[in-house]
């Protein structure tokens, strides 16, 4: 096999072969093939994209490329979750122990923060003692003590993606579909999982901003896992305004202990309460996700899912005697209020505004290796929709620096559109939900 073949038809749109998908990615990681031949391979795979058919093929030897976590001491079944990522989504730290409580097993490996997004691991990095770094058989001990276990992706997971998203980077091919869909799912089922639920995110904070492209992308992961036999479900779910009323590291986790608490604000209830839903019906637990969602709310009520998050957080190294009395005292040296300059209606905020604020105060990084805050953030006092009088608080930002507070607070500012009308007129969806695509 000649890898200048395999680019010859690609370039003419003609579909490959398992063969010689595998005859690539082995040839790549091997370092046979040189980067300039990917290169070329990826150019025209973002001009002539892929069936689902062949992503699967992709995505099956990209997943061959590393290390394969079987998790063989546990029952199963292994369900997660994966964000495309978004402004506020502390998602996961709510829905891993719901799931958890209700007789799933996550095996939860998550990112960090980079760009406007925010990442699990630096929010659950901000509870003091705890440890984003598991051993495999920790990670399988605790699991099988509290449900659920999170941690960093191990470096020896699917170096093909590692190597291949370096070089989509500089070849401007990050955002051809199948590449996408290849890269996130080999990770995902190379790390345990055994069905997964996306949160494809949509809007001006999200990786896609519109549904049309979403919608791409969910099909493309739904109908990709359909290939591999494996049970999929891709929620599409609207990112143009922050989830929640914190953006942070360990404000999200204080927003995620209230929602365990029953506290939740409604926009982060109903997005968690539908994508642990579609991971029940997915384990097996449930038929129908109203069936899920019902089992879900009695969790938050009887206080079992809440228990299973501090027993994770005791198992994982932190305290969760201190977590709980820090709940709403743990802050930044600095904050700053924004007042409304009007009476009116909130109509609008910008999520990627406000994820780009969060990267001047230190919530996210623009680089990997860049440090974070653990305490700053912005904590919304009003949300799209709220009436706010002149002078009201709108908003408060914490940081670590004064300087950057105030470029951090115009920016923010700039972000929450405001009229005197009585009434929204870019009224955010009446749900959250904008689409279900499933494969089970
Ligand atoms: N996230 C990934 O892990 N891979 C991509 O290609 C895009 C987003």
């Amino acid at each position: 096999m000649r890898m200048t073949d395999i680019i010859m038809k690609k370039r003419a749109g003609e579909a490959h072969s398992p063969e010689e998908i595998k005859f690539l990615i082995q040839g790549y990681v091997s370092g046979e093939i040189p980067e300039y031949q990917i290169s070329a391979w990826l150019m025209a795979v973002y001009f002539q994209s892929m069936s689902f058919t062949e992503a699967g093929y992709l995505t099956r030897s990209m997943i061959d490329s590393g290390k394969v976590f079987h998790l063989k001491g546990l029952k199963g079944p292994l369900v997660d979750k994966h964000s495309t990522g978004g402004v506020g989504d502390k998602l996961s730290l709510i829905l891993a122990p719901i799931a958890a409580s209700c007789g799933l097993q996550i095996p939860m490996m998550s990112g960090r923060a980079l760009g406007h997004t925010g990442g699990t691991l630096d929010k659950l990095d901000s509870i003091n003692g705890y440890s984003t770094a598991l051993s495999e058989k920790d990670f399988q001990e605790i699991i099988k003590k509290c449900g659920f276990a999170m941690t960093g992706q191990s470096k020896d997971v699917v170096p093909a993606d590692r190597l291949m998203y370096a070089l989509r980077d500089v070849t401007a091919t990050v955002e051809s579909i199948p590449l996408i869909t290849a890269s996130i799912m080999s990770k995902k089922f190379a790390e345990g999982a055994q069905s997964l639920i996306f949160d494809v995110k949509c809007g001006s904070g999200a990786f896609m901003k519109t549904q049309d492209d979403a919608r791409a992308l969910a099909e493309s992961l739904v109908e990709t896992g359909r290939s591999l036999g494996r049970k999929v479900v891709a929620v599409i779910t609207d990112m143009n305004e922050p989830l929640g009323k914190m953006v942070g590291n360990f404000l999200e986790v204080e927003e995620s202990i209230l929602a365990l608490q029953g506290q939740g604000p409604e926009d982060v209830m109903e997005v968690t309460y539908r994508l642990t839903a579609w991971m029940l019906v997915a384990g097996g637990i449930c038929t129908t996700v109203e069936e899920a969602e019902t089992l879900c709310r009695k969790k938050i009520h009887s206080g079992e899912a809440l228990q299973a998050f501090l027993e994770n957080v005791k198992l994982q190294g932190g305290d969760p005697e201190e977590l709980l009395a820090q709940v709403g005292k743990r802050r930044s040296k600095y904050s700053r209020d924004i007042l409304s300059g009007r009476t009116g209606i909130i109509q609008s905020i910008d999520s990627f505004a406000v994820g780009l604020a969060g990267v001047t105060l230190g919530v996210g990084r623009n680089k990997t290796e860049d440090p974070v805050e653990p305490l700053a953030g912005i904590e919304f006092h009003k949300k799209t929709g709220d009436r706010v009088n002149k002078s009201e608080r709108l908003c408060t930002l914490y940081g670590e620096d004064p300087d950057l507070l105030k470029e951090a607070a115009r920016v923010v500012e700039n972000s929450m559109v405001i009229e005197e009308s009585s009434t929204i007129k870019k009224n955010k969806p009446a749900s959250l939900i904008l689409e279900e695509i499933t494969a089970l």
